[in-house]
């Protein structure tokens, strides 16, 4: 990647990351899951580790994004609100630890549920709750003191104790249980008002509310969890000491040492968090000597004494209400289980991926079923199992479509798997899908042209074929419902933005089945423009590593069709991309391209999953287990087995500035 194109990627993700933080601070309506905003955090801060020059201080990485909001009044925090860094395996918590370690062999930790709601900072005046603040922007925040003190839990006075000092800045975090969360959205439901996404939304849309008799019934409560002025010399002391003042302190903090104690908290805390009352995100570990806390200091917005492990994915069984057969942009149809909502990773589930009719049967899967679903970070929900006890006797086994669900053609059977197709080329389901996929974010990445506004265009008959996108004009779509002047201009102007995008982008939106945007960006740096790449033959593309029998008939399918070329020629006159410009990959900075690769023992300055998402994002492939297949093999500390492995079969072995150094 050159440095150009880093700074792209880096000014997309940090318009994205401003989106999202404005949405979830803001609005308290997020359009992601926590697990997706955290997933571009990450691509963000390791493509600035890669390229540290390009980092500014605006940088969401360097700060909190969210401004405080106007009809409150603002306060600034007598200490920064701080934000916590994430690691995501044991393993990256272990360079964390090692990390530490090197700084003093007797560090204690105290290790606490990571509460999901907002935080809070309460200012006690010689007792006297006086102040309260969210953390806004983690330097000014908004008053919030009225709604506090709705809150029960929070102490407005405190016991006159000899230690009490004459300022006390408590910080911790309100939260709304699940069963008020579940109380307050059948209200809403009812009111016909609109629903929040998870708790932690309903806590700040609560408390952020300018009526605090609204906080007031919303039953809001509290877990103090730090000591910002008045603090003892260990962070254990202060939670013991806020106990003794009344604040409610989360019973399952834990003071320890050992790694191994640690990984164990981690481990049994997984299962205990599943049956509390409310919702958690993760574990904190903090440093637990308040001195070595600050000596250690920060770097940015997360202190270099505290990070946040994040569990990998949530599961949770729930009731199948339904199965319904969805049509996918290739015609193939494929079972979704439609689900009585459940709480899954902090936001409601309720439809999950069958994948396809043969899972469904092989793991007799049926409607009526208890079933055990899990959402892994940003991959769409899924059934994994059933739960075959709780098995009712009326269970319904799901009987195959015979017909297209949306344009009731009859569906051709595909050989071997239980598999159907909807070869109608005129099947709306499949229309809509195709337009989708199109404008996706790896396509052609328009905002504002979302599922409903292309049902809408698409009902309008404004677009037949995506080559139609490039010719909407403002009086043709300013006036449909729903869109209106504003929305109708920035549609517009994002269309005609798209146009500035890589040949890889184009290539990939086209659609050709089976070229994911590795393939196509694999496809067009070797080729440089469509001219070459439709008139390639078998064995041209075959030179390509990782391109089989399957994706070269793909292509050679795709070109023969004269409908397709219709659509590129159009696509060419509208302006976007068929070759490969000066700013796109070439192979002269994508050594890594379709290489296997893989990582092991524990590196420098990356985390293995950092790593391997860097190695990931160069077109790399990352492999688990070393083979003679194997292309390059990245070792950093204590790499065991593997390493001699490598060596055993005269791989390429190389070191972490080795690997970072071949990027450049
Ligand atoms: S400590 C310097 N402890 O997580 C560290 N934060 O991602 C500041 N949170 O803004 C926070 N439970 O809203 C800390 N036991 C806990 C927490 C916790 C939840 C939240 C808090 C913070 C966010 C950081």
């Amino acid at each position: 990647m050159t440095e150009q194109q880093a700074l792209e990627h880096i000014n997309k993700l940090k318009q994205d990351l401003a989106l999202h933080a404005h949405q979830y601070y803001d609005l308290d309506s997020p359009l992601i899951s926590d697990a997706e905003y955290d997933a571009l955090m990450q691509q963000l801060i390791s493509l600035e580790k890669k390229f540290p020059q390009l980092i500014t201080a605006t940088s969401p990485s360097q700060k909190l994004l969210s401004k405080p909001a106007k009809t409150f009044k603002q306060i600034t925090h007598l200490t920064p609100m701080l934000s916590l860094a994430n690691v995501f395996s044991l393993e990256e918590l272990n360079t964390f630890l090692e990390r530490l370690d090197k700084q003093s062999d007797f560090l204690c930790f105290v290790l606490e549920p990571k509460i999901d709601g907002l935080a809070v900072s309460l200012i006690y005046e010689n007792g006297h709750l006086v102040r309260a603040a969210t953390r806004g922007n983690g330097k000014v925040g908004e008053n919030i003191l009225a709604n506090v003190k709705n809150i029960a839990s929070i102490p407005k006075t405190l016991p006159q104790s000899s230690e009490l000092p004459e300022i006390l800045d408590v910080r911790g975090e309100v939260y709304m249980s699940y069963q008020t969360f579940e109380e307050l959205n059948n209200l809403q439901l009812e009111q016909g008002k609109p629903l929040f996404a998870n708790p932690r939304n309903a806590a700040a849309g609560s408390l952020r509310q300018l009526d605090p008799q609204i906080t007031r019934e919303r039953n809001l409560q509290f877990f103090a969890y730090a000591l910002a002025t008045g603090s003892k010399a260990e962070h254990w002391q202060n939670l013991q000491f806020l106990k003794e003042l009344g604040f409610p302190v989360n019973e399952h903090c834990q003071k320890l040492k050992a790694k191994k104690d640690i990984e164990q908290y981690i481990r049994d805390f997984q299962i205990q968090k599943v049956s509390l009352a409310y919702a958690t995100d993760g574990v904190v570990l903090k440093v637990d000597s308040i001195a070595m806390q600050e000596r250690l200091g920060f770097t940015g917005k997360d202190p270099k004494w505290a990070v946040a492990y994040k569990y990998p994915a949530e599961k949770s069984y729930t009731k199948l209400l339904d199965i319904i057969p969805s049509v996918g942009r290739s015609g193939n149809i494929t079972p979704i289980a439609v689900l009585q909502p459940v709480l899954l990773s902090g936001s409601m589930v309720a439809r999950a991926s069958l994948h396809n009719f043969d899972n469904l049967f092989q793991k007799d899967i049926r409607i009526g079923d208890t079933v055990l679903v899990q959402k892994a970070g940003e991959i769409i929900p899924e059934v994994i199992e059933v739960d075959f006890k709780n098995r009712p006797n009326d269970s319904k086994i799901y009987e195959l479509p015979d017909s297209c669900p949306s344009c009731y053609h009859p569906l051709i059977k595909l050989p071997g798997l239980v598999a159907y197709k909807c070869i109608n080329s005129k099947c709306p389901a499949i229309n809509q899908k195709s337009f989708e996929h199109f404008v996706s974010k790896q396509g052609m990445n328009i905002k504002g042209l979302g599922r409903s506004i292309i049902a809408l265009l698409i009902e309008n008959n404004l677009l037949h074929s995506p080559a139609d996108i490039y010719q909407l004009s403002l009086e043709q779509i300013a006036n449909l419902p729903g869109l209106g002047q504003k929305s109708a201009e920035n549609l517009l102007a994002a269309i005609a933005e798209s146009k500035q995008l890589d040949f890889a982008n184009v290539l990939y939106a086209l659609g050709i089945p089976h070229i994911g945007y590795k393939t196509a960006t694999q496809l067009s740096i070797h080729f440089k423009s469509i001219d070459k790449l439709m008139t390639a033959s078998k064995e041209d593309l075959q030179l390509i590593s990782d391109i089989g029998e399957k994706i070269t008939e793909s292509i050679l399918l795709y070109f023969a069709n004269p409908e397709n070329i219709v659509l590129i020629k159009k696509l060419q006159a509208a302006g976007l991309n068929f070759t490969v410009t000066k700013t796109t990959a070439s192979p002269s900075n994508s050594k890594l391209l379709g290489k296997n690769i893989i990582f092991t023992g524990s590196l420098e300055t990356l985390t293995r999953e950092q790593a391997a998402k860097l190695a990931s994002s160069f077109g790399a492939n990352i492999v688990n287990s070393i083979s003679k297949n194997t292309d390059i093999v990245v070792v950093g500390n204590k790499a065991g087995s593997k390493l001699k492995k490598a060596q055993d079969l005269g791989l390429k072995i190389l070191n972490e500035e080795e690997f970072l150094n071949i990027l450049k």
